[in-house]
């Protein structure tokens, strides 16, 4: 199998902003080549120029896609695999519950359900589809799911933002899909966990924007809820990804790693 100086390019979904971002980062700096896939073409420019600033040599390319169409997606991987003619680490980050607050099933449209579940899981299911093809040439793959503490369900007026429960479903759903592909990969060299965090606020990004916008008494109930007492940050998922794509981690596969502060 060789040394990792065979094998650095690294695919991140959702990478326009918070976590995808430091992701991103984290992984250049450990000296991948980087291609950064979201919906959000500006936030794609923008953490490709942080990339760049701080790490001259990474070779970065951004490809602005919606991840849940299949031509969109083929078409991605083609344009990724022509340029660095190698997929070793995939980190499907990109996902969330979406920005319509939805909180009661009645109020729930098919449409929102369906978006959801899009944004989350289809779009998972199609980067693994033509990123596994890639990886199987050379006999080794590391993917990172992004699955999250809302998969147990959660209750009260704190936490997801969108619509919960097409959210939850979309993210147990993940936990599904990782440990079943981690079984059908396995003798290919390929590796499939998940990361399930708990409330994570990245330096930017929706998710802090969001929270920052909250009264003082309204964090600090959210601080409190959480057995650690306080929110996780993003460089601690990135540290979490950083293990399950190294070489390190070939055992490792199959695992959802909650990072959530012993909430789960
Ligand atoms: N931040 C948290 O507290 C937290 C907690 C649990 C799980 N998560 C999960 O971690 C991941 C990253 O969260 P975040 O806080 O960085 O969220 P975020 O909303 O800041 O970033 C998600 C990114 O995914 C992109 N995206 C969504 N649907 C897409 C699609 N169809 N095609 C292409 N791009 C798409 C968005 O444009 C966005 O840039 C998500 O999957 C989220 O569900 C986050």
């Amino acid at each position: 199998m060789g040394d990792l100086t065979d094998r650095r390019s690294a695919v991140i979904t959702g990478a326009a902003q918070g976590l995808g971002a430091e992701i991103a980062f984290r992984l250049a700096a450990e000296g991948f080549s980087i291609a950064l896939l979201d919906l959000q073409k500006e936030g794609l420019d923008h953490t490709k120029e942080k990339i760049e600033s701080r790490f001259g040599e990474t070779a970065v390319k951004a490809i602005p896609v919606d991840l849940s169409g299949e031509e969109l997606v083929a078409d991605a991987f083609r344009e990724i695999d022509a340029e660095f003619g190698r997929i070793d680490v995939l980190v499907n980050t990109a996902g969330g519950s979406g920005t319509v607050q939805v909180r009661d099933i009645e109020d729930l449209s098919s449409q929102t359900w369906r978006t959801v579940l899009d944004n989350n899981v289809t779009s998972t299911f199609l980067c693994c589809k033509y990123a596994v093809p890639i990886m199987r040439r050379n006999g080794y793959g590391r993917i990172v799911n992004f699955s999250s503490a809302v998969a147990h369900g959660l209750s009260g007026p704190s936490g997801t933002i969108g619509a919960r429960l097409p959210y939850a479903a979309s993210k147990a759903a993940i936990n599904g899909f990782t440990k079943q592909l981690a079984k059908d990969v396995t003798r290919s060299g390929i590796t499939v966990n998940a990361v399930s965090p708990g409330l994570i606020l990245p330096e930017e990004g929706r998710v802090r924007t969001v929270f920052d916008s909250l009264p003082d008494a309204d964090q600090a109930a959210i601080r409190a809820a959480i057995p650690a007492g306080r929110t996780g940050t993003a460089q601690e998922i990135a540290s979490a990804v950083a293990y399950l794509v190294s070489e390190d981690a070939g055992f490792t596969s199959g695992t959802i790693l909650s990072v959530d502060g012993a909430a789960s």
